[in-house]
């Protein structure tokens, strides 16, 4: 059916076309975590470098937790909005202090974590410890809208919380991360915000917005 097409087509793309980024070397849920914080406000070819040499200085939780907080600032200088960096340290030390040194695995835990919103949450969860949790960030709630031809306001918080059970129904038991990750890549990559590259879309013959040829009026998001 229309899911499990849908699953197929995504991950057969993501398995062939798929960047070869440093964190996606291995499932390390620090190391996971350091990147979709870096990623959050800067671009993947930016992150890059900053993300080796941090995580050559820093290369565990527990090295972060410990160093000197003018060391973690000096690392992350270039990329700006350092309250990133501040609270990345202060959870780290928590995940220390009270959680030995391993990062949380349930929702509810790493949710409280400083600096780790639903979006982080669900990254985390799902690539590291491939849980079946959403991860649904601006990219995302572009794709998935123009896929169910959804018109609510993307902007609202529950817009946001329709996509997430959405995006929960179509993650495949085996490969949590994967599609969490193809859904990002295919973002970035084919179904962009505009002039989306439908013609090479993996994912094209199950898109309804593409059916009703309206890609481009989608994702709705009210007037600032
Ligand atoms: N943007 C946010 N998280 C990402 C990831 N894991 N891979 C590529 N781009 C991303």
């Amino acid at each position: 059916e229309w899911i499990r097409s849908l699953q197929n087509h995504l991950l057969g793309w993501y398995d062939e076309v798929k960047r070869d980024l440093p964190w996606r070397k291995d499932q390390d849920p620090y190391k996971i975590w350091v990147s979709e914080i870096m990623l959050q406000q800067t671009r993947v070819d930016t992150v890059i470098p900053y993300y080796l040499r941090f995580m050559e200085k820093f290369p565990t939780v527990r090295d972060l937790a410990e160093a000197d907080e003018d060391d973690v600032i000096k690392a992350w200088e270039g990329l700006g909005y350092y309250s990133r960096a501040r609270n990345l340290q202060a959870a780290a030390k928590e995940v220390c202090e009270r959680h030995g040194g391993v990062v949380p695995r349930d929702p509810a835990s790493i949710s409280r974590l400083k600096g780790i919103g639903p979006y982080t949450a669900g990254a985390i969860l799902s690539i590291a410890y491939n849980l079946r949790v959403p991860a649904v960030d601006g990219n995302v709630m572009r794709v998935m809208s123009r896929w169910f031809v959804l018109k609510e306001d993307v902007t609202k918080v529950s817009t946001r919380r329709l996509l997430e059970e959405l995006d929960l129904a179509l993650i495949p038991e085996d490969r949590p991360g994967d599609f969490n990750q193809a859904l990002m890549e295919l973002g970035a990559l084919v179904c962009t915000p505009i002039h989306p590259a439908c013609d090479s879309c993996p994912v094209r013959q199950e898109c309804k917005a593409r059916a009703l040829g309206i890609q481009h009026e989608l994702p709705v998001k009210k007037k600032a």
